[in-house]
Protein backbone atom coordinates (compact mmCIF):
# COMPACT_ATOMS: atom_id res chain seq x y z
CA UNK A 1 0.00 0.00 0.00
CA UNK A 2 1.10 3.53 0.04
CA UNK A 3 2.71 4.95 2.71
CA UNK A 4 2.54 8.99 1.67
CA UNK A 5 -0.50 11.02 2.17
CA UNK A 6 -3.23 10.78 -0.72
CA UNK A 7 -3.27 13.53 -2.57
CA UNK A 8 -0.03 15.31 -1.47
CA UNK A 9 2.44 16.12 -4.04
CA UNK A 10 5.83 13.50 -3.86
CA UNK A 11 8.48 14.63 -2.65
CA UNK A 12 11.40 14.65 -5.45
CA UNK A 13 14.21 15.17 -4.95
CA UNK A 14 16.99 15.46 -8.26
CA UNK A 15 20.52 14.74 -8.35
CA UNK A 16 23.04 16.75 -6.82
CA UNK A 17 24.76 16.24 -10.10
CA UNK A 18 22.57 18.53 -12.24
CA UNK A 19 23.04 21.69 -9.56
CA UNK A 20 23.86 24.21 -11.86
CA UNK A 21 23.65 22.88 -14.81
CA UNK A 22 22.34 24.99 -17.72
CA UNK A 23 19.19 23.85 -19.53
CA UNK A 24 19.78 25.66 -22.95
CA UNK A 25 19.34 29.34 -22.79
CA UNK A 26 18.27 28.98 -26.53
CA UNK A 27 14.85 26.60 -25.85
CA UNK A 28 12.90 30.03 -24.89
CA UNK A 29 13.98 31.78 -28.28
CA UNK A 30 13.42 28.75 -29.92
CA UNK A 31 9.97 28.62 -28.66
CA UNK A 32 9.15 32.41 -29.30
CA UNK A 33 10.11 32.17 -32.92
CA UNK A 34 8.42 29.00 -33.29
CA UNK A 35 5.14 30.31 -31.67
CA UNK A 36 5.62 33.59 -34.00
CA UNK A 37 5.91 30.69 -36.73
CA UNK A 38 2.17 29.52 -35.87
CA UNK A 39 1.20 32.98 -35.56
CA UNK A 40 1.83 33.15 -39.23
CA UNK A 41 4.72 35.60 -39.03
CA UNK A 42 7.85 35.62 -41.35
CA UNK A 43 10.69 34.58 -39.13
CA UNK A 44 14.38 34.53 -40.44
CA UNK A 45 15.90 31.58 -38.31
CA UNK A 46 19.30 31.49 -38.02
CA UNK A 47 19.34 29.22 -34.45
CA UNK A 48 19.90 25.56 -36.34
CA UNK A 49 23.06 23.85 -35.79
CA UNK A 50 22.49 21.66 -39.14
CA UNK A 51 22.69 21.45 -42.60
CA UNK A 52 19.29 22.69 -44.35
CA UNK A 53 19.98 19.58 -46.61
CA UNK A 54 18.72 16.04 -46.76
CA UNK A 55 20.98 13.15 -46.17
CA UNK A 56 22.54 11.83 -49.84
CA UNK A 57 20.22 8.91 -51.31
CA UNK A 58 22.73 6.35 -51.39
CA UNK A 59 23.39 6.58 -47.63
CA UNK A 60 19.56 6.66 -46.89
CA UNK A 61 19.40 3.26 -49.79
CA UNK A 62 22.26 1.17 -47.42
CA UNK A 63 20.31 1.50 -44.29
CA UNK A 64 17.08 1.03 -45.51
CA UNK A 65 18.86 -2.34 -47.20
CA UNK A 66 20.13 -3.27 -43.83
CA UNK A 67 16.39 -3.32 -42.52
CA UNK A 68 15.10 -4.83 -44.65
CA UNK A 69 17.68 -7.83 -44.51
CA UNK A 70 16.87 -7.65 -40.81
CA UNK A 71 19.84 -5.93 -39.30
CA UNK A 72 17.35 -5.27 -36.65
CA UNK A 73 19.48 -6.60 -33.45
CA UNK A 74 21.74 -5.44 -31.16
CA UNK A 75 25.10 -5.13 -31.98
CA UNK A 76 28.65 -5.07 -30.74
CA UNK A 77 28.25 -1.88 -27.62
CA UNK A 78 31.80 -0.51 -29.83
CA UNK A 79 29.93 -0.63 -33.14
CA UNK A 80 29.73 -3.02 -35.64
CA UNK A 81 32.95 -4.27 -37.30
CA UNK A 82 32.56 -3.10 -40.40
CA UNK A 83 31.77 0.22 -39.85
CA UNK A 84 34.61 0.59 -37.04
CA UNK A 85 37.06 -0.91 -40.12
CA UNK A 86 35.53 1.98 -42.43
CA UNK A 87 36.73 4.98 -39.87
CA UNK A 88 40.16 3.76 -39.23
CA UNK A 89 40.61 3.82 -42.86
CA UNK A 90 39.01 7.07 -43.18
CA UNK A 91 41.36 8.07 -40.35
CA UNK A 92 44.22 6.67 -41.83
CA UNK A 93 43.60 7.98 -45.38
CA UNK A 94 42.06 11.53 -44.73
CA UNK A 95 43.73 12.17 -41.30
CA UNK A 96 46.91 10.67 -41.08
CA UNK A 97 46.23 8.86 -37.87
CA UNK A 98 46.85 4.79 -37.35
CA UNK A 99 44.27 3.39 -34.77
CA UNK A 100 43.30 -0.18 -34.95
CA UNK A 101 39.71 -0.83 -35.36
CA UNK A 102 39.35 -1.07 -31.45
CA UNK A 103 40.41 1.81 -31.03
CA UNK A 104 37.26 3.39 -32.32
CA UNK A 105 34.13 3.95 -30.60
CA UNK A 106 30.70 4.79 -32.74
CA UNK A 107 28.38 6.33 -30.79
CA UNK A 108 25.05 7.77 -30.22
CA UNK A 109 26.52 11.68 -32.53
CA UNK A 110 29.25 13.10 -31.52
CA UNK A 111 27.98 14.59 -28.25
CA UNK A 112 27.52 11.19 -26.65
CA UNK A 113 30.97 10.04 -28.16
CA UNK A 114 32.25 13.15 -26.05
CA UNK A 115 29.86 12.51 -23.36
CA UNK A 116 31.37 8.99 -22.69
CA UNK A 117 35.15 9.79 -23.21
CA UNK A 118 34.69 12.82 -20.43
CA UNK A 119 32.89 10.47 -17.99
CA UNK A 120 35.61 7.62 -18.65
CA UNK A 121 38.33 10.22 -17.90
CA UNK A 122 37.64 12.94 -15.48
CA UNK A 123 37.29 12.71 -11.18
CA UNK A 124 35.30 14.91 -9.38
CA UNK A 125 37.09 18.26 -8.86
CA UNK A 126 39.75 17.06 -12.33
CA UNK A 127 40.35 20.09 -14.34
CA UNK A 128 39.31 20.64 -18.10
CA UNK A 129 40.57 23.31 -20.02
CA UNK A 130 38.20 24.90 -22.26
CA UNK A 131 38.22 28.26 -24.71
CA UNK A 132 35.96 30.44 -24.71
CA UNK A 133 33.42 30.90 -26.82
CA UNK A 134 33.07 27.23 -26.90
CA UNK A 135 30.30 24.75 -28.09
CA UNK A 136 28.33 24.71 -25.32
CA UNK A 137 27.70 20.86 -23.45
CA UNK A 138 31.55 20.99 -23.17
CA UNK A 139 31.32 22.61 -19.91
CA UNK A 140 28.09 21.05 -18.70
CA UNK A 141 29.40 17.51 -19.52
CA UNK A 142 32.52 17.95 -17.41
CA UNK A 143 30.30 19.61 -14.98
CA UNK A 144 27.95 15.93 -15.61
CA UNK A 145 31.09 14.44 -14.31
CA UNK A 146 32.06 16.14 -11.35
CA UNK A 147 34.79 17.72 -13.12
CA UNK A 148 35.44 21.62 -13.17
CA UNK A 149 35.61 23.31 -16.58
CA UNK A 150 38.87 26.15 -17.00
CA UNK A 151 37.20 28.22 -19.16
CA UNK A 152 40.05 30.46 -21.09
CA UNK A 153 39.07 33.79 -22.73
CA UNK A 154 40.35 34.08 -26.22
CA UNK A 155 39.87 37.63 -27.91
CA UNK A 156 39.03 38.23 -31.57
CA UNK A 157 42.23 39.89 -31.83
CA UNK A 158 43.47 36.35 -32.18
CA UNK A 159 40.84 35.15 -33.91
CA UNK A 160 39.04 33.06 -30.86
CA UNK A 161 41.98 31.37 -30.67
CA UNK A 162 43.73 30.11 -27.64
CA UNK A 163 48.02 30.66 -27.51
CA UNK A 164 50.26 28.28 -25.98
CA UNK A 165 50.75 30.91 -23.14
CA UNK A 166 47.09 30.87 -22.07
CA UNK A 167 47.31 27.43 -21.89
CA UNK A 168 50.41 27.15 -19.91
CA UNK A 169 48.68 29.77 -17.44
CA UNK A 170 45.67 27.73 -16.99
CA UNK A 171 47.30 24.40 -16.03
CA UNK A 172 47.24 22.88 -13.02
CA UNK A 173 48.14 20.40 -10.84
CA UNK A 174 44.58 19.27 -10.99
CA UNK A 175 44.30 19.27 -15.22
CA UNK A 176 43.92 16.37 -17.15
CA UNK A 177 42.06 17.86 -20.16
CA UNK A 178 42.04 20.48 -23.54
CA UNK A 179 39.45 20.63 -25.72
CA UNK A 180 40.11 22.00 -28.97
CA UNK A 181 37.80 22.44 -32.07
CA UNK A 182 38.68 23.25 -35.46
CA UNK A 183 36.56 24.49 -37.36
CA UNK A 184 35.13 25.83 -34.11
CA UNK A 185 31.38 26.02 -33.43
CA UNK A 186 30.67 29.19 -32.60
CA UNK A 187 32.77 30.81 -34.53
CA UNK A 188 33.91 28.76 -37.33
CA UNK A 189 37.66 29.66 -37.37
CA UNK A 190 40.57 26.88 -37.38
CA UNK A 191 43.80 26.21 -36.31
CA UNK A 192 46.51 25.78 -38.41
CA UNK A 193 48.90 23.44 -38.29
CA UNK A 194 51.52 25.13 -36.69
CA UNK A 195 49.44 26.66 -34.21
CA UNK A 196 48.33 23.39 -33.31
CA UNK A 197 51.89 22.14 -33.26
CA UNK A 198 52.67 25.11 -30.39
CA UNK A 199 49.90 23.65 -28.01
CA UNK A 200 50.73 19.80 -28.71
CA UNK A 201 53.68 20.56 -27.04
CA UNK A 202 52.65 22.03 -24.07
CA UNK A 203 49.83 19.04 -23.61
CA UNK A 204 52.99 16.29 -24.27
CA UNK A 205 55.43 18.92 -22.21
CA UNK A 206 52.83 19.43 -19.21
CA UNK A 207 51.30 15.51 -20.12
CA UNK A 208 47.82 16.21 -20.39
CA UNK A 209 45.45 14.76 -22.91
CA UNK A 210 43.75 16.65 -25.71
CA UNK A 211 39.88 16.16 -27.39
CA UNK A 212 39.82 16.97 -30.86
CA UNK A 213 36.56 17.73 -32.06
CA UNK A 214 37.20 17.42 -35.73
CA UNK A 215 33.05 17.51 -36.32
CA UNK A 216 33.26 20.47 -38.81
CA UNK A 217 36.46 19.55 -40.52
CA UNK A 218 34.67 18.47 -44.45
CA UNK A 219 33.23 22.37 -44.33
CA UNK A 220 36.26 24.39 -44.61
CA UNK A 221 36.23 27.56 -47.20
CA UNK A 222 39.96 29.19 -46.94
CA UNK A 223 43.38 28.73 -46.86
CA UNK A 224 43.85 27.22 -43.91
CA UNK A 225 44.08 23.22 -44.51
CA UNK A 226 42.62 20.93 -41.61
CA UNK A 227 44.96 18.82 -39.88
CA UNK A 228 44.33 17.04 -37.03
CA UNK A 229 46.09 17.48 -33.95
CA UNK A 230 46.91 13.67 -33.53
CA UNK A 231 48.90 13.51 -36.70
CA UNK A 232 51.30 15.73 -35.82
CA UNK A 233 53.82 13.10 -33.89
CA UNK A 234 53.75 9.94 -31.99
CA UNK A 235 53.76 11.88 -28.21
CA UNK A 236 50.77 14.07 -29.17
CA UNK A 237 48.90 11.33 -31.21
CA UNK A 238 49.15 9.22 -27.40
CA UNK A 239 47.42 11.81 -25.43
CA UNK A 240 45.10 12.38 -28.18
CA UNK A 241 40.94 11.58 -28.65
CA UNK A 242 40.07 12.30 -32.16
CA UNK A 243 36.45 13.03 -32.14
CA UNK A 244 34.48 13.18 -35.48
CA UNK A 245 30.82 12.03 -36.83
CA UNK A 246 27.86 11.84 -39.80
CA UNK A 247 25.96 14.79 -38.74
CA UNK A 248 27.29 17.68 -40.53
CA UNK A 249 29.63 16.77 -43.18
CA UNK A 250 26.82 14.64 -44.42
CA UNK A 251 23.80 15.81 -43.44
CA UNK A 252 23.00 13.37 -40.99
CA UNK A 253 22.03 14.48 -38.00
CA UNK A 254 18.74 12.69 -37.16
CA UNK A 255 20.83 9.51 -37.03
CA UNK A 256 22.86 10.44 -34.35
CA UNK A 257 25.88 8.69 -35.71
CA UNK A 258 29.37 9.90 -34.26
CA UNK A 259 32.75 8.59 -32.90
CA UNK A 260 35.91 8.94 -30.99
CA UNK A 261 39.21 7.09 -31.70
CA UNK A 262 42.12 7.13 -28.87
CA UNK A 263 44.40 5.26 -26.92
CA UNK A 264 43.09 1.47 -26.57
CA UNK A 265 42.63 2.08 -22.15
CA UNK A 266 40.39 5.32 -22.80
CA UNK A 267 38.14 3.04 -25.92
CA UNK A 268 38.14 0.39 -23.55
CA UNK A 269 36.50 2.25 -20.74
CA UNK A 270 34.31 4.70 -22.63
CA UNK A 271 33.10 1.19 -23.77
CA UNK A 272 31.61 0.56 -20.18
CA UNK A 273 30.26 3.61 -20.19
CA UNK A 274 28.24 3.57 -23.40
CA UNK A 275 27.61 -0.40 -22.81
CA UNK A 276 25.24 0.98 -19.51
CA UNK A 277 23.91 3.61 -20.91
CA UNK A 278 23.21 3.01 -24.93
CA UNK A 279 24.45 -0.08 -25.91
CA UNK A 280 25.15 0.19 -29.31
CA UNK A 281 24.20 2.27 -31.87
CA UNK A 282 20.85 1.68 -33.91
CA UNK A 283 22.56 -0.91 -35.78
CA UNK A 284 20.37 -0.70 -39.32
CA UNK A 285 21.58 2.96 -39.48
CA UNK A 286 25.36 1.74 -38.77
CA UNK A 287 25.03 0.78 -42.50
CA UNK A 288 24.11 4.10 -43.55
CA UNK A 289 27.12 5.46 -41.82
CA UNK A 290 29.70 2.67 -43.76
CA UNK A 291 27.78 3.93 -47.42
CA UNK A 292 28.42 7.65 -45.99
CA UNK A 293 32.37 6.98 -45.56
CA UNK A 294 32.66 4.52 -48.62
CA UNK A 295 29.96 5.71 -51.71
CA UNK A 296 30.44 9.14 -54.01
CA UNK A 297 31.64 12.22 -51.58
CA UNK A 298 30.39 14.40 -54.32
CA UNK A 299 26.89 15.38 -52.15
CA UNK A 300 29.59 16.64 -49.68
CA UNK A 301 31.66 18.62 -52.12
CA UNK A 302 28.26 20.00 -53.26
CA UNK A 303 27.24 21.46 -49.84
CA UNK A 304 30.26 22.68 -49.00
CA UNK A 305 30.41 24.57 -51.60
CA UNK A 306 26.58 25.96 -50.99
CA UNK A 307 28.42 26.41 -47.35
CA UNK A 308 31.09 28.41 -48.93
CA UNK A 309 28.83 31.04 -50.89
CA UNK A 310 27.29 31.20 -47.87
CA UNK A 311 29.48 32.56 -45.56
CA UNK A 312 30.44 35.13 -48.15
CA UNK A 313 27.05 36.88 -48.12
CA UNK A 314 26.77 36.32 -44.39
CA UNK A 315 29.89 38.02 -43.64
CA UNK A 316 30.60 40.87 -46.00
CA UNK A 317 26.71 41.60 -45.14
CA UNK A 318 27.04 41.41 -41.42
CA UNK A 319 30.47 43.21 -41.70
CA UNK A 320 28.66 45.75 -43.88
CA UNK A 321 26.42 47.43 -41.41
CA UNK A 322 27.92 50.25 -39.43
CA UNK A 323 28.86 48.97 -35.72
CA UNK A 324 28.88 45.34 -36.47
CA UNK A 325 32.32 43.21 -36.45
CA UNK A 326 33.26 39.99 -37.17
CA UNK A 327 36.14 37.27 -37.17
CA UNK A 328 35.86 36.04 -40.78
CA UNK A 329 34.70 32.16 -40.34
CA UNK A 330 37.03 29.34 -42.36
CA UNK A 331 34.75 26.51 -41.71
CA UNK A 332 31.66 24.99 -40.00
CA UNK A 333 28.30 27.10 -40.75
CA UNK A 334 28.47 29.61 -38.41
CA UNK A 335 28.87 33.53 -37.98
CA UNK A 336 30.16 35.12 -34.47
CA UNK A 337 29.45 39.06 -34.92
CA UNK A 338 30.13 41.17 -31.86
CA UNK A 339 27.04 43.31 -31.12
CA UNK A 340 29.97 44.96 -27.84
CA UNK A 341 28.73 48.22 -29.86
CA UNK A 342 25.21 48.07 -29.71
CA UNK A 343 25.32 48.13 -25.70
CA UNK A 344 22.81 45.26 -25.33
CA UNK A 345 23.79 41.64 -23.91
CA UNK A 346 23.79 39.36 -25.97
CA UNK A 347 20.50 37.66 -24.19
CA UNK A 348 18.15 41.16 -24.62
CA UNK A 349 20.16 41.68 -28.37
CA UNK A 350 18.52 37.91 -29.33
CA UNK A 351 14.84 38.79 -27.50
CA UNK A 352 14.40 41.70 -29.11
CA UNK A 353 15.65 40.95 -32.24
CA UNK A 354 13.61 38.14 -32.40
CA UNK A 355 9.96 39.95 -31.16
CA UNK A 356 10.90 43.30 -33.29
CA UNK A 357 12.42 42.35 -36.61
CA UNK A 358 11.11 38.32 -36.12
CA UNK A 359 15.10 36.88 -36.55
CA UNK A 360 15.79 34.15 -34.54
CA UNK A 361 19.65 34.07 -33.54
CA UNK A 362 21.61 32.22 -30.63
CA UNK A 363 22.57 34.67 -27.54
CA UNK A 364 26.53 34.15 -27.50
CA UNK A 365 26.39 33.97 -23.86
CA UNK A 366 25.18 30.25 -24.22
CA UNK A 367 28.95 29.81 -25.68
CA UNK A 368 30.57 31.88 -23.42
CA UNK A 369 30.80 35.18 -24.60
CA UNK A 370 27.72 38.02 -24.31
CA UNK A 371 28.75 40.13 -26.39
CA UNK A 372 28.21 38.33 -29.16
CA UNK A 373 25.44 36.56 -31.07
CA UNK A 374 25.73 33.34 -33.42
CA UNK A 375 23.92 33.52 -37.15
CA UNK A 376 23.83 29.49 -38.06
CA UNK A 377 24.32 29.96 -41.82
CA UNK A 378 22.43 26.41 -42.54
CA UNK A 379 19.71 28.05 -44.82
CA UNK A 380 18.53 29.03 -47.75
CA UNK A 381 20.34 32.43 -49.12
CA UNK A 382 16.58 34.31 -49.37
CA UNK A 383 16.40 33.79 -45.70
CA UNK A 384 20.53 35.07 -45.29
CA UNK A 385 19.66 38.17 -47.41
CA UNK A 386 16.46 38.88 -45.62
CA UNK A 387 18.13 38.39 -41.99
CA UNK A 388 20.87 40.71 -43.07
CA UNK A 389 18.48 43.22 -44.35
CA UNK A 390 16.70 43.20 -40.91
CA UNK A 391 19.81 43.17 -38.81
CA UNK A 392 20.73 46.82 -40.80
CA UNK A 393 17.42 48.00 -39.78
CA UNK A 394 17.44 46.48 -36.44
CA UNK A 395 21.25 48.06 -35.41
CA UNK A 396 20.49 51.56 -37.01
CA UNK A 397 17.33 51.81 -34.75
CA UNK A 398 19.08 51.13 -31.30
C1 LIG B 1 31.42 21.43 -32.06
C2 LIG B 1 30.40 20.34 -32.06
N1 LIG B 1 30.75 19.13 -31.60
C3 LIG B 1 29.88 18.12 -31.57
C4 LIG B 1 28.58 18.29 -32.00
C5 LIG B 1 27.65 17.12 -31.91
O1 LIG B 1 27.23 16.61 -33.12
P1 LIG B 1 26.45 15.24 -33.23
O2 LIG B 1 26.16 14.74 -31.87
O3 LIG B 1 25.22 15.54 -34.01
O4 LIG B 1 27.37 14.31 -33.98
C6 LIG B 1 28.16 19.53 -32.47
C7 LIG B 1 26.76 19.74 -32.89
O5 LIG B 1 26.24 20.84 -32.96
C8 LIG B 1 29.10 20.59 -32.52
O6 LIG B 1 28.76 21.80 -32.97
Amino acid sequence: MTSGVRGAAPRIQLAERLNGIAPSMTLAITAKARQLRAQGVDVCGFGSGEPDFDTPEHIKKAAIAALERGETKYASVAGIDALRAAIAKKLESENGLSYKPSQIQVSGGAKQALYNVIMALINPGDEVIIPAPYWLSYPEMVRLASGIPVIVETSEANRFKITPAQLERAITPRTRLLILASPSNPTGVMYTPEELAALARVVVERDLLVISDEIYEKLTYGEIPHRSIGSLDEEIFARTITVNGFSKAYAMTGWRLGYAAGPQEIIDAANVVQSHSLSNVTTFAQYGAIAALEGDQSAVEMMRQAFARRRDVIYDGVTSIPGITCVRPDGAFYVFPSIEATGLDSMTFSQRFLEEEHVAVVPGLSFGSDKHIRFSYATDMTTIEKGIERLRRFVARL
